[in-house]
């Protein structure tokens, strides 16, 4: 069978598309594509994320990032030339434009919640395919936190029975997945680490290409200090962060800083908080946009112990890990099986995770 995955993360970059044939539970990827967002989409997202926002806005966009969705597959199918109707699902993953995996007192009720946009039911109509969508409110039904979902993948790709292995994915913020020596899917501990590449990225207003501006920034240690000085590296997980800790709030530390000396002091937090966060491993396998900041990836390699790759050494493109992670959790929730891994987002049980909708 096979099976569209797509993503678009908190970078607000754009969405990935993953194209996956399954022969049995054996998955070969059989290619890929990317479509930037246009900047007034992105602006238009940020708008409505995280704080209080007008409902007709967060409609019309629930329904326009369908389009885009479902634009985005048709691109991917034309890039492989296969036709659209050679996929039998599309899973996707939606845009994110809430998140609060840790319950709070809400109107008499501990409520967790999570928001993801872009309907199935629109991407599923223009496509002519079903459309598997809205994975994580299952995981927070059943006591999750809703995130992280990509350590069914990292287990299924890189587990092994003698190496425990580390997968580091750094999208807008960073997550791990430990995969210890012969581990179970319930066994796989993944937390948010803290900032990807979102302070660095806020700080830029764009990205910082290859490092090219930390590089050439002195690194404030008082700053530092204080930012890692932060309970939430220390918490025990599951925890996840967002937008809400690393968003526009959290750059005003950095003002009166030069440019220069404030991104290398973002990319020193990402590469510190990571380096921490990671326990004794053979390897860190690492994915995600951040891997393209060489200057980033020296300032990580410097404080681990263990070897530093990436997903391309296991054949998967670490621009696209995630998206391949949701046409996998679409094909399971086809299979009717679950794809939370319970000891990462602290569920109760494991869950059958989404959403149907028909062509
Ligand atoms: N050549 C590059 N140099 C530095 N950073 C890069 C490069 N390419 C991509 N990135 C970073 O990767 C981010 C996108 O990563 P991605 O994995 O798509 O994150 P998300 O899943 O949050 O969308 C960009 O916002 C940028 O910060
Ligand atoms: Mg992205």
């Amino acid at each position: 069978m096979r099976v569209a995955g797509v993503m678009s993360g908190t970078s607000l970059d754009g969405i990935d598309v993953a194209i996956v044939d399954f022969v049995g539970d054996d998955l070969h990827v059989v290619g890929q594509h990317a479509v930037a967002y246009p900047d007034d989409v992105r602006r238009a997202i940020l708008a409505v994320s995280n704080s209080v926002t007008h409902t007709g806005s967060i409609a019309r966009l629930h329904f326009f990032l369908a389009e885009l969705y479902a634009d985005a597959v048709r691109a991917a199918c034309e890039r492989i030339g296969a036709p659209l109707v050679s996929l039998d699902l599309i899973g996707c993953h939606g845009q994110t434009i809430f998140h609060e995996g840790e319950s709070i007192e809400f109107l008499g009720r501990r409520i967790a919640s999570t928001l993801q946009i872009g309907d199935a039911a629109v991407i599923a109509k223009r496509c002519g395919v079903p459309v598997i969508a809205d994975f994580r409110p299952d995981d927070i039904a059943v006591g999750g936190q809703g995130a992280p979902l990509a350590p069914f993948l990292d287990w299924r790709l890189f587990r092994h029975s003698q190496f425990g292995r580390i997968a580091l994915n750094i999208g807008g913020i960073a997550n791990i997945s430990v995969i210890r020596a012969g581990a179970s899917l319930e066994d796989v501990i993944a937390f948010d680490t803290g900032p990807g590449n979102m302070v660095i990225d806020g700080l830029i207003g764009g990205f910082d290409r290859d490092g090219a501006v930390a590089r050439r920034g002195r690194v404030n240690q008082p700053l530092l200090e204080r930012l890692l000085s932060d309970p939430y590296y220390k918490r025990r997980p599951p925890k996840t962060a967002g937008r809400e800790q690393y968003g526009a709030e959290f750059l005003a530390h950095f003002a009166g800083l030069p440019l220069a000396d404030a991104v290398a002091t973002a990319t020193e937090l990402t590469a510190t908080t990571i380096a921490r966060a990671i326990p004794d491993a053979s390897e860190v396998i690492a994915s995600g946009g951040g891997v393209h900041n060489s200057y980033l990836m020296e300032r990580l390699a410097a404080q681990l112990t263990q070897p530093l790759t990436t997903s391309a050494k296991y054949g998967v493109d670490p621009d696209f890990k995630e998206a391949i992670a949701f046409a996998v959790l679409a094909h399971e929730s086809f299979m009717g099986r679950p794809g939370n891994a319970p000891g990462a987002t602290g569920a109760r049980r494991a869950a059958i995770l989404g959403k149907r909708a028909s062509p």
